[in-house]
């Protein structure tokens, strides 16, 4: 029986359309020739505000429901107020669907030239809790054309948002080396990152196998860069871990590369996908932007969907695509984005 997932679209704007249609034809022809991906596209981001006063039409979670996941690019132009697309798209699926797990790999690609110094190999995933935290929208402005003008802004650290991205991470870090690394900021922010580790600390309890350290934010900036090769498992809150994935990115040699999912664990609602930079409207239109990032978050999709072969050969052509140098010019290359993509469907190992 041929058999057809259903995927939401979402290319958004600057140079998401541009990446997240050459990446859907690597996922097709990763499949086997008896599964495909049906996709439905959504003109939903910035463009669709201009036009319509609205990032998605008001019953857009509704929309997205049934589908078997989204598959995002960015959305943002410079031209609509930055203060919308997260608020009226990304965070509202995130959080709309409990999508409380940011999955963010970061490994070295053979081949590519990074900022590091040395060949050091580093593999790890950033855990970034997606639902709350710093990110919770919740917050005040008073006088502010006023000297005494002042804005507040609340973060929120709930004992289920907590444990929730704490069990996903030590569960990840069981199948993998075995490392958590909770990434806090406790010595100043003493109130709601100790609670976050205590919860934390916690849930390490019920993990004996799985080794835990806890580590200041600075320190982890630091050590990203340093020693990279030390990580595994790095659980940390939506704000620092925003941060520190674009370092991840840059680690990997640019933010191009970077992949992402906005996992639903349970499955009560379908998860996202997307790289994890934005619209880059700086060279969007140029079809330039690097596709990489993208394509490896359509094989976190495929993997999400149960097909983790047609994943895994994904993974092998990026590698041997990137190993040839078949580069975009965010790491020294000619290749425009189509052109990167062509290169990995070329290189998709022959057995299905
Ligand atoms: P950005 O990630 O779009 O760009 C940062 C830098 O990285 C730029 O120089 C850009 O050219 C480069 N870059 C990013 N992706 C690239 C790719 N695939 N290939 C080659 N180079 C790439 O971040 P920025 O400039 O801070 O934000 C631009 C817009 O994107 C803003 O409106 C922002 O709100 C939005 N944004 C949206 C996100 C989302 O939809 N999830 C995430 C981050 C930012
Ligand atoms: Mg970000």
């Amino acid at each position: 029986m041929p058999k057809a997932y259903q995927i939401a679209v979402v290319p958004g704007d600057g140079i998401g359309p541009e990446i997240t249609p050459v990446a859907v034809d690597v996922l097709q022809a990763a499949l086997r020739d008896d599964v495909r991906l049906e996709c439905t596209e959504f003109p939903y981001g910035a463009g669709h505000y201009r036009r319509h006063r609205c990032f998605m039409p008001p019953d857009g979670l509704e929309i997205l429901m049934p589908f078997d996941a989204i598959y995002f690019g960015a959305v943002g132009l410079p031209e609509v107020d930055d203060r919308l697309p997260a608020r009226d798209f990304t965070f509202k699926v995130r959080c709309g669907f409990r999508q409380y797990v940011n999955y963010r790999p970061v490994e070295r690609h053979e081949g590519v030239p990074g900022p590091l110094r040395g060949d050091e190999h580093f593999d790890f995933v950033v855990v970034r809790e997606n639902n709350e935290g710093e990110f919770i929208l919740c917050g005040s402005e008073h006088h502010l054309d006023e000297p005494e003008g002042f804005a507040t802004q609340m973060s929120v650290f709930t004992r289920k948002g907590i444990t929730q991205i704490a069990r996903y991470a030590f569960e990840l870090a069981r199948r993998r080396r075995g490392l958590v690394t909770n990434v806090t900021k406790s010595n100043t922010l003493i109130h709601s990152l100790s609670y976050w580790d205590r919860v934390i600390e916690e849930t390490a309890e019920q993990y004996p196998d799985v080794r835990y350290e806890r580590m200041y934010v600075d320190n982890a900036a630091a050590s990203f860069v340093l020693r990279p090769a030390h990580f595994d498992v790095v659980l940390t809150t939506n704000m620092i871990g925003d941060i520190l994935s674009d370092l991840g990115g840059a680690l990997m040699g640019s933010l191009g590369l970077a992949p992402s999912g906005n996992i639903n664990p349970e499955r009560e609602f379908p998860s996202m996908f997307e790289p994890i930079h934005g619209s880059a409207p700086d060279i969007a239109g140029q079809g330039i932007a690097n596709p990489i990032g993208a394509i490896g978050s359509g094989a976190l999709m495929l993997e999400h969907l149960g097909e983790a072969v047609a994943a895994r050969r994904v993974r092998e052509a990026v590698a041997a695509t990137l190993r040839d140098r078949i580069f975009t010019p965010d790491l020294g290359g000619t290749a425009a984005t189509d052109e990167v993509a062509r290169a990995v469907v070329a290189r998709l190992p022959q057995t299905q």
